[in-house]
């Protein structure tokens, strides 16, 4: 049974089945379900009970939606608001959560696939093989909304792992142009995956040298997941024995398991 408050839930990337058990029984058991339906599948709403009202924000503002929210909690209802990928990346769902708190309207996050980590399942790549990459980071291309100080990709590209890049595929030339300021080479390699888990998902594998012509080519501007990664190269997994975790090598000693010694 919900509670009379708002459920933030995370949609996943696109693929309906792809959301979590949890979200599921939410948008399952709300009274009103509101939905991104730029980015969130429709499909996930079909499974709302009969009486909820399903609403869409994409044309809305912020305040319009807080009012919809705060009215039907104050009638008792649940509410899920519905976000893509995992709310907590992009989500925009701080600003919500400023609204809510002033109006003392109680919230709970579930979390959600991010696309980052469909378009590297879709792709088919770890983002942190051992001794090659172990770190990723999150960010996006400066655009409208400006990077803090610290956080231009230039500065962010630097360290060499894995880079992620959410809402910058109409940015390509200026993210190309960072990365080789930043000591990236023209080979390195590239993976963009548009609509990740979508029926119209496209893949473009590419390097940062080729990848702006090559997404121009596949006509991809938006809702595409830029992954410039050291492990997005596809020739290394022709590569077996050369990058090993610790973590299943049969000399390493780890809590679970005893290891042999590593002459035999
Ligand atoms: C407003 S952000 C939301 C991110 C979302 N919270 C998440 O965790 O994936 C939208 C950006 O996420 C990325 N994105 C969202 N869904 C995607 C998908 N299915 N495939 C590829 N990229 C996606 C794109 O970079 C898009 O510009």
């Amino acid at each position: 049974m919900l509670e009379a408050k708002v459920y933030i839930v995370g949609a996943g990337p696109g693929d309906p089945d792809l959301i979590t058990v949890k979200g599921q029984k939410i948008l399952q058991e709300a009274d009103v379900l509101l939905y991104t339906d730029s980015l969130v599948n429709p499909a996930l709403m079909e499974q709302a009970k009969p009486e909820a009202a399903v609403i869409k924000t994409a044309g809305m503002h912020l305040e319009e939606i807080i009012e919809i929210i705060a009215s039907e909690v104050e009638k008792g209802h649940s509410v899920a608001r519905v976000h893509t990928g995992d709310p907590a990346v992009y989500g925009a769902i701080f600003e919500q959560m400023t609204y809510l708190k002033e109006r003392g309207i109680g919230y709970e996050i579930i979390p959600g696939v991010s696309s980052v980590f469909a378009s590297a399942a879709a792709a088919g790549i770890e983002l942190t093989i051992p001794e090659l990459t172990q770190s990723v980071i999150l960010t996006r291309a400066e655009g409208r909304t400006p990077m803090p100080e610290g956080e231009q990709l230039i500065d962010l590209a630097k360290h060499q792992c894995s880079l992620a890049l959410f809402l910058s595929a109409t940015l390509m030339k200026k993210v190309v142009r960072e990365c080789l300021a930043a000591g990236w080479k023209e080979s390195d390699a590239v993976v963009v995956v548009y609509k990740a888990t979508w029926p119209d998902q496209k893949i473009v594998r590419a390097t940062l040298g080729t990848v702006d012509e090559e997404m121009r080519k596949a006509g991809i501007r938006k809702q595409a997941m830029v992954i410039i990664s050291k492990a997005a190269d596809q020739a290394l997994l022709e590569q077996r024995g050369k990058y090993e975790s610790k973590l299943y090598d049969k000399t390493f000693t780890h809590g679970f398991r005893k290891g042999e010694p590593a002459n035999g």
